[in-house]
């Protein structure tokens, strides 16, 4: 994001970023959430409202031990949540997650995480391939987490909860609408907890910036550009004595949705993959290229910036889609030998109106429909150059969000005034004689102090913070909620309300069911080359409008 911006000028968005949270904090302006950077853990369960837990820890189920799981159980905290059995079908998948990954330190697997006894157990006793025989056998079991191909989501969640589990399934919820009424239904029917993984609901940097926006000094918000581009074009190397079953390393470029085929798998799967609900072992381990199996850009990424975003516009639902999506690299005719049979767009280009604030449709509930902020999202696969992220640009300032990771604000200039270009002077922050927040400018930026270029993100102190995706926090709150649950009050409603009476993650599942309409219905606005307007009723759990019967 914000291509033209200096190393300088980044560190400057930054700090000004950090002394604006801090500021709104001082002055009463924003629900704090400004903690040093030691206790921002702490500070998180604070700000989203969960506590320890209380009593032990949730006896919990992976389902799916692949790259999400992998993050899930490394990812989560052992005082909150304890994996006391796992199911996959992929002996590779089986083997890294108890080993762990090596390459990838957030997947450390259960022998980082647990020790090597507990994971040799884990191994030996406590490893399925199906699930039902686990859920069946392994009757401590509560809570189980879900990290399969989109397609397993609704069916796998529901006979969990079925069964009596919470259930905690990754995004996207569910490949339609109706599945993921179906998905709310059966929790509340079994009144089981159903947490859907869009771990943005639980990031602090995505809560300061929520915060910030609320206390208006962006002024109007016009316009956001989000995107996530990533470079797929490069000929696949093959590493010596890796594990790849011979001709199966097709296609020759590396796309991360086209892994090979490694020997392991091949041999374990290659017929047994037919009776295990899968047409072959390309649409396994490369599901997210199918359309019966995945969702394409937007379900694996889209969704989770749609969802930052309607969050930031004030929990809008977005008014209009249109776009383009195209097979113009890896997908097509079978000619080059890098191309494949993808059936998903390898690039996407989508645009949506959004209500304003002041729009019938938007936070205020005003009576101006031409209060409409419209939001631009690219993801395309051949040119990896901007960071991912969302930028909003309102008429007092920008906010940059990158990478899930940092933060940048800038204000914009009164036109015709002589100040510095914004881009390259301090801001603070100050109270209007309505007494209102407001931005003002500072002097032009001198540089950093060594250590507050370094802390320029969130918390403060001398050494950069490794922020938190909101992974943890999100499997913490899931076991809170599970601790706090009374089966008897269930999904009961407060009176003459549409909350519930009992406290339910932040993201459940009718949270969820709107990232899911805005990505599905993005795919088909694509398809037919159409634009689509949104209805209220599709957002409805309870309704049966659907924009697949569209
Ligand atoms: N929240 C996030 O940031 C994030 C990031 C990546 C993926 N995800 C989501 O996590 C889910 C999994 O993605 P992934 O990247 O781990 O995919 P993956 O292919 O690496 O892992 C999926 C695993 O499910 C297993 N599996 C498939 N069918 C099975 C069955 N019938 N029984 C048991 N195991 C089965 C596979 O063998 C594989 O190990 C997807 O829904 C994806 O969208 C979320």
């Amino acid at each position: 994001m914000a291509l033209d911006l200096t190393v300088e000028q980044k560190e400057l968005g930054k700090a000004n970023f950090q002394s604006a949270t801090e500021g709104l904090s001082r002055r009463g302006f924003m629900k704090s959430v400004v903690a040093g950077a030691a206790v921002v853990p702490v500070a998180a369960a604070v700000y989203f409202g969960y506590e320890s837990i209380h009593g032990k820890p949730v006896k919990a189920a992976l389902i799916g031990t692949g790259d999400e799981g992998g993050v899930l159980l490394g990812e989560h905290n052992p005082d909150y949540l304890q994996f006391i059995a796992a199911c996959d079908i992929r002996p590779s998948n089986r083997k890294r997650i108890i080993e762990g990954d090596p390459k990838v330190p957030l997947r450390k697997g259960f022998k980082k995480v647990y020790g090597e006894g507990y994971a040799k157990d884990i191994d030996a006793k406590h490893f399925y391939t199906d699930y039902r025989e686990m859920l069946d056998k392994e009757k401590d079991i509560e809570a189980v987490v879900v990290a399969l191909p989109l397609h397993l989501h609704a069916d796998v969640s529901i006979e969990c909860m079925e069964k009596g589990k919470h259930v905690l399934c990754e995004k996207l919820m569910a490949p339609t609408v109706t599945d993921c009424r179906r998905m709310i239904d059966a929790a509340k029917r079994h009144n089981r907890i159903l947490s859907i993984g869009h771990q943005r609901h639980y990031s602090m940097l995505y809560a300061q910036a929520l915060e910030l926006i609320k206390s208006d000094v962006l002024g109007d918000i016009k316009h956001i550009r989000a995107l996530w581009h990533r470079n797929f074009s490069w000929r696949w190397e093959e590493e010596p004595g890796q594990d790849v079953a011979a001709g199966l390393i097709q296609p020759y470029y590396r796309d991360g949705w086209t892994p090979p085929i490694g020997k392991l798998d091949y041999e374990e799967l290659k017929e047994r993959v037919k009776t295990l609900g899968y047409k072959d072992i390309y649409e396994l381990i490369r599901w997210r290229l199918y359309q019966r199996t995945g969702g394409g850009l937007m379900a694996e990424l889209g969704s989770h910036q749609l969802d930052a975003c309607s969050i930031f516009l004030g929990h809008v639902h977005p008014l209009s889609v249109q776009g383009v999506g195209t097979r113009s690299f890896f997908g097509g005719p079978d000619a080059k030998p890098f191309r494949n049979n993808r059936e998903i767009n390898d690039h996407v280009f989508v645009t949506y109106e959004f209500p304003g604030k002041n729009h019938p449709k938007g936070p205020n509930k005003g009576s101006d429909p031409s209060d409409v902020v419209v939001m631009t999202y690219s993801s395309i696969s051949t040119n990896g150059f901007e960071q991912y992220g969302e930028c909003l640009m309102g008429s007092r300032g920008t906010l940059i969000v990158e990478g899930e990771q940092s933060a940048m604000l800038f204000k914009e200039n009164k036109p015709g005034g002589k100040a510095a270009p914004p881009k390259s002077t301090t801001m603070t922050v100050t109270t209007t004689a309505g007494g209102k927040p407001a931005m003002e400018s500072g002097p032009t930026w001198g540089g950093p102090p060594p250590a507050a270029a370094a802390s320029a993100t969130i918390g403060g102190g001398a050494a950069p913070v490794a922020i938190s995706r909101g992974y943890r926090e999100e499997m913490e709150d899931f076991a809170y909620c599970i601790r706090q649950w009374d089966s008897g009050l269930g999904y009961q409603k407060k009176e003459g309300t549409s909350e519930y009476v009992q406290r339910l993650p932040r993201c459940h599942g009718e949270v969820a069911m709107a990232d899911a309409i805005i990505a599905l219905t993005s795919n088909m606005a694509m398809e037919r080359q159409e634009r689509i307007v949104f209805k209220e009723d599709w957002f409805k759990s309870d309704s049966t409008e659907v924009p697949e019967k569209k």
